[in-house]
């Protein structure tokens, strides 16, 4: 796990430069004592998950994927624009990530059009890398990236698994970039042989109940609480791109995404992020610790004593 110690010492100067995401208004005497703290957003384009975690301002922005899309229901490119056109609505003016589904740099700049004019508030998500894959030119991305800064278009750079992937789309112009560190663990859990140390974290998503389940439990979980220096690569990763970009004061904001469990958020505020998107049933749980559960019943037996 990471220490507080390897936070790197530029984030407060860097974070100072960016956006207040707590404002406070003029009328208010009590200032908001998070001005800069980093943001959370709703991992997710169901807009039942969404409605709760914004009126209770857990979050403010939403990000979205053609897998979460389909998720929400959405069975035709009218549907899932239907979908997309109602979370941006909701959730103006709080960012929404809409992601590229095109291939070709021409037809990506078309629908990006077509996406930003959904609402002032769209970020468009461009794959920065994967193209060879698919037989097109692998710097598709990052050519898409720079096109869009150059037409003003926000823009978050998604399926980003280093630090490289991460410096060259900020230096294309991307408004925030998306490593995937849920990603990372899937893949380390996979290949690698599992230790089983009980530490704090292990403890924690054990005794933890995810509220109508939820991915909490999902395999890696126990991977990634179990500590060591791969166990928490994707966290690292969150890490090394703050640090590259503190130091050269870049303003690209570290959006970490593909979240497993709690404890990666915990994580992930030690590593510096400045946006962390969180899928709801995680959310719904960041709250909760077993020994909150344990005090919370005792002060509530004890406090029914003065009702007598
Ligand atoms: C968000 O921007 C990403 O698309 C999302 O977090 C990916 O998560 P997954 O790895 O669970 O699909």
């Amino acid at each position: 796990m990471l220490k507080p110690a390897e936070i790197h010492q530029g984030s407060s100067e860097r974070r100072l430069g960016m956006e207040v995401v707590n404002p406070t208004a003029k009328s208010k005497k009590l200032a908001h004592p998070a001005a800069h703290a980093p943001r959370i957003f709703a991992d997710t384009a169901t807009m039942e998950e969404i409605k709760p975690l914004k009126e209770g301002g857990i979050v403010n922005g939403v990000t979205t994927n053609p897998t979460l899309l389909k998720r929400a229901g959405a069975t035709s490119w009218v549907t899932a624009d239907k979908i997309q056109k109602e979370i941006v609505k909701y959730m103006a003016p709080y960012p929404v990530s809409l992601e590229l589904t095109e291939l070709e740099p021409a037809k990506m700049i078309k629908q990006a059009k077509k996406l930003a004019g959904f609402g002032s508030n769209v970020v468009v998500k461009v794959p920065v890398g994967g193209y060879s894959t698919v037989e097109r030119d692998r710097l598709t991305g990052l050519k898409v990236l720079r096109q869009l800064w150059e037409l003003n278009i926000k823009t978050n750079a998604t399926l980003i698994f280093n630090t490289t992937q991460a410096f060259w789309a900020a230096n294309a112009g991307a408004s925030y970039v998306s490593p995937f560190l849920g990603r990372v663990a899937d893949y380390l859990y996979k290949h690698d042989q599992v230790e089983r140390h009980a530490g704090n974290a292990l403890y924690y998503i054990e005794n933890h109940k995810a509220p109508e389940g939820g991915p909490e439990r999902q395999a890696n979980t126990a991977y990634v609480a179990a500590g060591g220096d791969r166990k928490d690569a994707g966290i690292r990763l969150i890490n090394e791109i703050v640090s590259v970009f503190n130091t050269y004061q870049i303003k690209t904001e570290v959006l970490a995404a593909s979240f497993r469990n709690a404890v990666q958020v915990m994580e992930c505020l030690l590593a510096g992020a400045d946006i962390l998107t969180v899928p709801a049933p995680i959310l719904m749980g960041v709250a909760d610790h077993p020994l909150s559960d344990e005090g919370m019943k005792a002060f509530y037996e004890d406090s029914k004593v003065f009702d007598k």
